[in-house]
């Protein structure tokens, strides 16, 4: 078994001129002299105001709150376990003297950590840095209590601030992907993984908040991209069963579902003290070779 050798990232870019920024004591700061401080938590904000589309974009504190609850709880660790398995796969076949491995819209850190956790399985020796980052502060804030192994950055997937061609590898929970932010930090024959949800993802759940349930469609724009590949694509669906009332609201809060539930729905989930649920989880691989324009 291999204990991996984490080292820091060294290639954050100034999110405003897109220069590298050097670490100097407990800030970042770019040639032009845009400064960016490291927070108490260790966390660095690289979200401009001019960036933001809203004065707290992301998810709140109460959403990041109840998702920790529930993931911690290890509901979806089988999902961490075959993330972290394709993306050992895949770093194993990209050869680089350092590998920049970035969670992009992480949220409170916990797949990361899983991914970090279990990298004993590796078999090789490359040092690897990590990033994650997420527009929301709450979020970014406790993901910091995670690690202090990893560079946290507040910031958004539609311009990630890494320096260009610098990132071997990107994952993407349940997030927000930006194929076309991606392109711009993805080192060519680098990986995205996006991992979402299938069509039967909590299907039962939906039926109880939804008059008329959907297939949950995953977000799959890669077809109109080119410039990826799709290279790989694995499937799992297991069983959840929650237990307590707490938990289902849980679930719902940290889901998007909150928002467009009905209120019957909502009612309905009140008065629920246990529900098992399937879960169907797809995994897309891309790779990332920039065609000539
Ligand atoms: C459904 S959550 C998934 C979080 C995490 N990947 C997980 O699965 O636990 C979506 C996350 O995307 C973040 N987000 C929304 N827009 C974003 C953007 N433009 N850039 C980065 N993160 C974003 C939200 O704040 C939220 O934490």
């Amino acid at each position: 078994m291999h204990v991996m050798n984490i080292i820091a990232a060294h290639n954050l870019a100034c999110p405003i001129d897109n220069l590298e920024l050097v670490k100097q004591e407990n800030h970042f700061r770019c040639a032009n002299g845009h400064c960016f401080d490291i927070a108490r938590q260790g966390y660095v904000n690289l979200l401009p105001v001019q960036h933001k589309k809203s004065k707290n974009p992301g998810d709140s504190k109460a959403m990041v709150q109840a998702r920790t609850r529930f993931l911690d709880a290890g509901f979806y660790q089988p999902i961490a376990q075959q993330l972290s398995d394709i993306i050992y796969q895949q770093l194993s076949c990209i050869s680089a003297q350092s590998h920049c491995v970035f969670d992009a819209g992480c949220g409170e850190g916990y797949y990361l950590q899983q991914v970090i956790a279990a990298a004993g399985k590796r078999d090789d020796d490359t040092p690897v840095a990590f990033a994650a980052m997420d527009i929301s502060k709450p979020a970014i804030i406790d993901a910091s209590k995670r690690s202090r192994q990893v560079s946290w950055i507040v910031g958004t997937n539609s311009q990630p601030p890494f320096l260009p061609q610098s990132v071997d590898l990107i994952f993407c929970v349940f997030g927000f992907q930006s194929f076309t932010g991606f392109k711009k930090v993805l080192k060519p024959g680098g990986k995205l993984i996006l991992v979402e949800p299938g069509s039967k993802h909590l299907q039962e759940l939906r039926a109880i908040i939804y008059a008329e349930p959907s297939a949950e469609k995953p977000m799959q724009q890669a077809d109109s991209e080119k410039d990826y590949s799709l290279i790989d694509t694995q499937t799992q669906q297991f069983e959840i069963h929650l237990n307590s009332n707490e938990q289902i609201r849980d679930l719902l809060s940290m889901t998007p579902h909150l928002f467009r539930a009905s209120s019957k729905g909502k009612a309905c989930i009140e008065n629920m003290d246990s529900l098992s649920l399937s879960t169907d989880i797809i995994f897309s691989v891309f790779e990332y070779n920039p065609t000539a324009s």
